[in-house]
């Protein structure tokens, strides 16, 4: 299993870009069935999650060509109904199939995708909109039977801003009959590219970005092109690696617009933060503060993708800092990693209590979760001495060659087998 090993300590400077964002190529890739036409899409990462969404639409009957950070998706020869299970079990938003399926081909067999490393993950605000729309969902086996006589358009009320319920809802009402409202709807950038992805083919939805989404229904849907948006996680990423290594790094193609809440929290803990239209700089302090209170939140609240990043630089900063994560249930196994390398961290539920400490110390750890595995990864430029890191899968799901990346900024990281 390959591994990194990282030599703490240097600080982190220079200039890099962020590329497509992973959790904005995953629904538009499920949305390409829709059209029964031909989609070009441009800045996507080389990620596992987005070669699991690739060998699903292959599996379907898809025509998928990628060249470089592009991907070509001709849907006008799906013939499959079945989403293959082994793919839904290593990636669960693939769940998001569901609402493009029933708008194409009006079935669908779908297996349960089930928990996964940071929590249960339940589907019932999905199950329960596309049932409302008119969808027969018989649930057996642990696979979901899905099929409509043609799915109609609803009011609906999410008792809770889901991403992926929003987008499985929207992929439904593209082609459902009438006009589809969506209250509470989740809004996160990545909701505003699927629409203007979606737009650009013919389809008429508006709103995304606000709680309240508006899907009217159409039948013809022409080939388009789209740009992904730039991934405001991995820039955060790398932010707070300047931040904690005492760096000064400038991330070019980035949407400062996407980024605020994560500014402002940076700027807490004594970091300088220069921001203009498409370019950030950021110095990290020579002495870090504690933050009162870091809440987790539906965008634009603070994002918990970025959550174990900021655990990870707290364990060092001056004093102590309160974290809530009010989004998954179980999104804290970092913590007894970063505490193995050092860090002070006490865990109650939902709330965990970082008091800083001097410095970490290198250790031999494994990552969990993606967005943790980033997290020690941080920690481990910011130790003295060397950290192992094993499992580093689930980094590269979210993370394209970040060691190379950070090689570049100066870090002392290797992968090893
Ligand atoms: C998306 O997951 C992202 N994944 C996650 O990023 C991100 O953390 C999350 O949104 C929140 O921003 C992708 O976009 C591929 P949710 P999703 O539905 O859609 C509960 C990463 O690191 N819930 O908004 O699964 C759920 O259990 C990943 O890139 C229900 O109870 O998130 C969770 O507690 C991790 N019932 C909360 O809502 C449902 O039917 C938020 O989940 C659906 C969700």
């Amino acid at each position: 299993m390959e591994k990194y090993i990282i030599n703490g300590g240097n600080k982190l400077v220079g200039e890099t870009s962020v590329l497509g964002a992973k959790n904005s190529v995953l629904p538009i890739l499920a949305a390409t069935v829709i059209g029964n036409n031909r989609s070009t899409i441009l800045n996507i990462p080389n990620l596992r999650d987005v070669e699991i969404m690739e060998e699903i639409l292959i599996s379907l009957g898809c025509i998928v060509e990628r060249v470089g950070n592009t991907i070509m998706v001709d849907s006008r020869t799906l013939n499959q109904i079945v989403i293959p299970e082994d793919l839904v079990r290593e990636m669960r938003s693939s769940i998001i199939l569901m609402g493009s399926m029933l708008s194409r081909t009006k079935e669908v067999v779908i297996t349960y995708p089930g928990g996964c490393e940071i929590g249960p993950r339940p589907i019932d605000l999905h199950l329960k909109a596309l049932r409302h729309m008119g969808a027969e969902i018989e649930e057996s086996y642990g696979q979901l039977y899905c099929r409509t006589e043609g799915l109609m358009a609803a009011d609906i009320q999410l008792d809770y801003p889901s991403v992926g319920a929003t987008e499985n809802i929207i992929l439904a009402a593209v082609t459902a009959k009438g006009v589809t409202v969506i209250r509470n709807a989740a809004r996160e950038p990545e909701i505003i590219d699927l629409q203007n992805y979606l737009n650009k083919s013919g389809a008429r939805v508006s709103g995304a970005g606000t709680s309240v989404i508006t899907i009217e229904g159409v039948k013809t849907f022409k080939d388009v092109t789209h740009t992904i948006i730039p991934d405001r996680i991995v820039a955060g990423t790398l932010m707070v690696t300047s931040a904690i290594t005492g760096g000064d790094i400038i991330l070019k193609n980035v949407i400062v617009d996407h980024l605020l809440s994560i500014i402002a929290k940076l700027r807490e803990t004594g970091t300088q933060i220069y921001a203009n239209e498409n370019t950030i700089k950021v110095s990290g302090p020579k002495k870090l503060n504690s933050i009162e209170m870091l809440q987790t939140l539906p965008y634009p609240g603070f994002p918990t993708d970025m959550q174990a990043q900021m655990m990870a630089l707290l364990s060092i900063a001056g004093g102590t800092s309160i974290i809530c994560e009010t989004v998954f249930e179980n999104r804290y196994k970092h913590a007894e990693e970063l505490t193995r390398m050092g860090a002070n961290i006490k865990i109650f539920g939902r709330v965990a209590v970082v008091n800083g400490v001097k410095e970490l110390t290198g250790a031999k750890v494994t990552a969990k979760d993606l967005r943790g595995g980033a997290a020690l990864t941080l920690a481990g430029l910011a130790s003295k001495g060397a950290t192992e890191i094993s499992q580093i899968f689930h980094i590269e799901r979210g993370y394209e060659n970040l060691h190379i990346i950070l090689q570049n900024l100066g870090a002392d990281i290797e992968k090893t087998n």
